[in-house]
Order: C-alpha cells, then sequence, then structure tokens
C-alpha cells in the first residue's frame, strides 16, 4: 500500500505498512527522537526487544502500523490499536510522532489521513486520540479530520519536566469522517503508487 506525497518543502515522503525486517530502522527512528517527543509513546521505545514486540503485535491483527520514509529512511511512525475484546472493541486508539526534523511540514497531517483510511478498512467506529493541551498540532490535525473533544483530564499528565498539563481526549465517528475526508482530500496531491 505505498503511498507517495511532498512535503511543504518540496521533500517526497512514501507512507507504507511497518514491516518484520525494519525492526533496526524502527530503533534508530524511535532513539533519535527527543525524550520530549518519546513521551507520548507507552512504551520505551529505545529498547530493542520492545520495538521487536510492537512489530510482533502487528500479527493479532487488532494492531496496524505505517511508517513514513523519506529515501529510505523512517521519519514518521503511526498505529491504530482496537481496545479490548469485548465492550470496547469497535473503538480504535490513534497515535503518530514525527521526527523532530520533519515537523510541521505537513507530514503527521498525511499519516494521520492513512490512519483513517485503515480504521475504516479494520471496520472501526470510532477513533480516539489523546494528547497533552500543548500539542497544538495535534489538536489541529484532529479537528480538522472531525474529531471533537470529547473529554479533558485538568492536570492529568506531566511532562518531562514535570508539570502538569491536561489531557485532551478527541473522538470521531467514522460516519461523519467520510463526510469531511472527501473535502480534505480534493485539495491534495496524494498519489497511489501500488
Ligand atoms: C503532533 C505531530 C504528530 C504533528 O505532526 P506534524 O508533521 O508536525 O504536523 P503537520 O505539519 O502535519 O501540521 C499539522 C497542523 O498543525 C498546524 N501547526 C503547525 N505548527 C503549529 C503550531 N505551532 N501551533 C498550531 N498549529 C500548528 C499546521 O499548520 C497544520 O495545520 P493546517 O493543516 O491547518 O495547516 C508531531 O508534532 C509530533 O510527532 N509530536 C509529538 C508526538 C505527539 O504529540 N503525538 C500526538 C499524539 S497522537
Amino acid at each position: 500500500m505505498d503511498k507517495k506525497s511532498q512535503l511543504t518543502d518540496g521533500r517526497e515522503i512514501v507512507i507504507r505498512n511497518l514491516h518484520l525486517d525494519d525492526l533496526d530502522e524502527s530503533v534508530g527512528f524511535f532513539r533519535a527522537l527527543p525524550e520530549e517527543d518519546r513521551a507520548y509513546l507507552r512504551v520505551d521505545v529505545t529498547d530493542r526487544d520492545i520495538v521487536a514486540q510492537r512489530i510482533q503485535a502487528m500479527d493479532t491483527g487488532r494492531i496496524r502500523r505505517l511508517v513514513a520514509e523519506i529515501d529510505g529512511t523512517i521519519v514518521a511512525d503511526g498505529s491504530l490499536e482496537v481496545e479490548n475484546r469485548g465492550w470496547k472493541d469497535h473503538i480504535a486508539e490513534l497515535r503518530l510522532i514525527v521526527a523532530r526534523p520533519l515537523q510541521s511540514l505537513g507530514l503527521g497531517k498525511h499519516l494521520a489521513r492513512e490512519l483513517y483510511l485503515l480504521a475504516a478498512e479494520m471496520k472501526v467506529e470510532q477513533i480516539v486520540v489523546k494528547f497533552m493541551r500543548p500539542q497544538k498540532r495535534a489538536q489541529s490535525i484532529f479537528k480538522k479530520l472531525g474529531f471533537h473533544q470529547d473529554a479533558v483530564f485538568e492536570d492529568y499528565v506531566k511532562d518531562i519536566h514535570g508539570d502538569k498539563h491536561d489531557l485532551i481526549v478527541m473522538r470521531c465517528d467514522l460516519n461523519e469522517l467520510w463526510e469531511k475526508l472527501g473535502n480534505f482530500m480534493e485539495d491534495s496531491d496524494w498519489v497511489r503508487t501500488r
């Protein structure tokens, strides 16, 4: 499902599924992230074994992972994880993280859009995303894609400096999303390559 597009600085990106043999590349990507950005992830992604488990967990079919590459180097990672079986199995949590030097160039937006398409493929009914209030870019991306702010947990999470921030939870009903996505993609140069 490789897809290519351009960042706002003209560089070409390819978005594709993460594969088992991406382990070294993936570990390299996570180790290069500043600690502040890694804090958004639930596990210690600098640990090679944990990254390996993370990739292998895709076998369950309940987690899908995408990466974005520039010239063969991973520069962003995104995931869609369906919650535990049972009462929440129609809900998926979306996470994404972009390498610092590539932030604010439209990459997060491209990856988020691909994760939505995956959510539809997985027949997910609702997507949830969580982030700290200062993360304005995340807020901007998800608002534009039809997410609504669902809850705010005041002073709920701490950043790496120990400062507390509100945790924002946004949710999207996929049926509602399709209407918005149509408009969002009209002004895009998105090209499916395979
Ligand atoms: C959040 C994150 C994924 C966004 O990716 P990105 O590639 O930097 O974002 P984009 O370049 O696609 O920008 C997205 C939007 O934010 C806007 N934006 C950029 N900088 C901004 C700022 N300082 N304040 C407000 N909005 C800003 C952009 O204009 C764009 O909106 P637009 O489409 O209306 O122009 C990335 O910054 C990141 O990895 N952060 C750390 C991890 C994280 O917070 N993940 C989110 C939780 S899932």
